[in-house]
């Protein structure tokens, strides 16, 4: 076991893990933040991330106990209490959110790339997410989700 100390969602821990147990599993299971999401558990789908010392990170690939002293965002931490974060509002609003699986993840990688660019083109938008499979809208949804949301962040939407 090793005792590791973090910051998740601006809330800190000090927690005894085991050398095996995945940040999934600490979150999911442990910490009941339940919003990460596991889909292939092994670095293809992106359904696992969150945001780690400001980038994204599969979370079913890094262990609880390399996580110590870090800072991290999972989709619980997004939304500022009931009102939702701009790029929520903008999935919703574009339809972005099928099944809503990959969703979290999405929402993560989003907020990633818009909180280091402000204006992104497709093609970075593109790239932002293409970590991050989605079985159900096709992509062109979330692309525009995405670009409705970096409007709504740099105060050119409601
Ligand atoms: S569950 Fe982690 S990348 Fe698929
Ligand atoms: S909305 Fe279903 S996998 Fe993306």
């Amino acid at each position: 076991m090793k005792k590791i100390s973090l910051i998740i969602n601006n809330k800190k821990y000090t927690l005894d893990v085991s050398y095996d147990l995945r940040l999934i599993d600490l979150l999911r299971d442990k910490l009941n933040l339940t919003g990460t999401k596991e889909g292939c558990g092994e670095g293809e789908c992106g359904a696992c991330t969150v945001i780690m010392n400001g980038r994204t990170v599969n979370s079913c690939l890094v262990l609880a106990h390399q996580a110590d002293g870090s800072n991290i965002t999972t989709i619980e931490g997004v939304a500022d209490g009931e009102k939702l974060h701009p790029i929520q509002e903008a999935f919703l609003e574009k339809g972005a959110v099928q099944c809503g699986f990959c969703t979290p993840g999405m929402v993560l990688s989003a907020k990633a790339l818009l909180d280091k660019n402000h204006n992104p083109s497709r093609e970075e938008i593109r790239e932002g997410v293409s970590g991050n499979l989605c079985r159900c809208t096709g992509y062109n949804k979330i692309v525009e989700a995405v670009e409705l949301a970096a409007e709504k962040m740099r105060g050119e939407q409601k």
